[in-house]
């Protein structure tokens, strides 16, 4: 079994892309397998660009099984960072069984695919969503997650579940938990970014989609919240930064430094951002003015969370290290590129 080489589900897509180039900047060999539901070719270019690296890559749906086990008996990798999955919080509650399906199925047969190859190392993608409204912050691993609101927020409680529940019954399987918080920013090289399909969700990419002239204006949710400013509070994380996690989970596992053989890390900056500041810090980095407007609060959003990465900081041996303003620019400089703007 090749230690110094890991699949990577759900490689084509935003997070994904952006570990594969870190995991080869740290050595590895990486499968890319991705059924591009949510994404294009265009990140695994992005990725061979960027590293040098002709890296493997298989149109695969995680959910089929027989064309799943084709890959992992093709390739030779002990690891597996399973990104694959649906994300959009809205469409999971009006839609909750497409994601309990792609999200727990593809779960399920990787963890079962591992098991019948004799693989070992499991890197699961949850998320901040699993700790709700939070009773203490900055929340630790230790904090109660809430029941979740969200199918989607469901299937990455689930997932945690499955994956420690598994660890915990074969021997063969080690485990990390990465909950990250608000990952935001693209690549220095501008070569691989977030690419949401139809109107953003998110705040940062409607930001830049606003400045680019895509969107007309921004909309801030709520300017009435229990907060200094108003606004919501988040923990946003660079991506490459988030990236770099992963391979530390990577390593941890491979190098059998893994205190426990399932654990849970939150991957944040451990600081608190308002949207205001988020905005503000937007159009000062990039010498730039948004269209923004202050409109009603929008449905689910918990008023704030952030990390402590005590942990993370400790067991991993890693930090955030790219300034917001960094983030920002890189975010902005995708856009420009996605756009063909000078
Ligand atoms: N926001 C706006 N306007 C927008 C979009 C967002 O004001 O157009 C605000 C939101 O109200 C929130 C903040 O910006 O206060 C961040 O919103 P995002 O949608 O970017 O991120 P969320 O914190 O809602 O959600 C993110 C991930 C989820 C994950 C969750 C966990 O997108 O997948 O964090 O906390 F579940």
């Amino acid at each position: 079994m090749n230690k110094k080489s890991v699949l990577v589900s759900g490689g084509a897509g935003y997070i994904g892309s952006h570990t594969a180039v870190e995991l080869i900047a740290a050595g590895y060999d990486v499968v890319i397998a991705d059924n591009l539901s949510n994404s294009d070719m265009s990140g695994v270019e992005g990725v061979r660009a960027i590293t040098g690296v002709d890296v493997p890559f298989v149109n695969v749906d995680c959910c089929d099984r027989e064309a799943f086990a084709e890959l992992f008996a093709k390739y030779d990798f002990d690891s597996v960072i399973h990104f694959a999955a649906f994300k959009a919080v809205g469409e999971s509650v009006a839609d909750p069984m497409k994601y309990y399906h792609n999200n727990l199925l593809s779960f399920i047969n990787i963890v079962e695919l591992m098991l019948a190859s004799g693989k070992h190392n499991i890197v699961f993608s949850s998320s901040a969503t699993v700790y709700g409204e939070a009773d203490e912050l900055p929340v630790t691993e230790a904090t109660e997650r809430k029941p979740a609101t969200s199918a989607y927020g469901n299937t990455k409680q689930m997932c945690e579940d499955i994956l420690r529940d598994s660890v915990a019954a074969y021997p063969q399987l080690k485990g990390i938990a990465l909950r990250y918080f608000n990952p935001i920013g693209a690549h220095p090289s501008a070569l691989i970014g977030e690419l949401p399909r139809g109107v953003p969700q998110n705040l940062v990419p409607y930001i830049t989609q606003t400045a680019a002239g895509v969107r007309e204006c921004l909309s801030i949710f709520g300017d009435d919240y229990p907060t200094p400013d108003g606004s919501c509070l988040r923990d946003y994380i660079d991506i490459v930064d988030l990236a770099k996690a992963h391979v530390a989970a990577i390593d941890r596992m491979v190098e059998d430094k893994n205190k426990e053989r399932y654990e849970i890390f939150n991957v944040g900056t451990g600081r608190a951002v308002s949207v205001f500041e988020l905005v503000n810090t937007f159009e000062r980095v990039n010498n730039l003015k948004l269209n923004y407007k202050v409109a009603p609060r929008r449905a689910g959003d918990v008023v704030a969370v952030w990390a402590d990465t005590t942990l993370a900081n400790n067991e991993l041996g890693w930090h955030a290290e790219r300034s917001l303003d960094e983030t920002l620019k890189s975010a902005w400089e995708w856009e420009k590129r996605v756009r063909n703007i000078k």
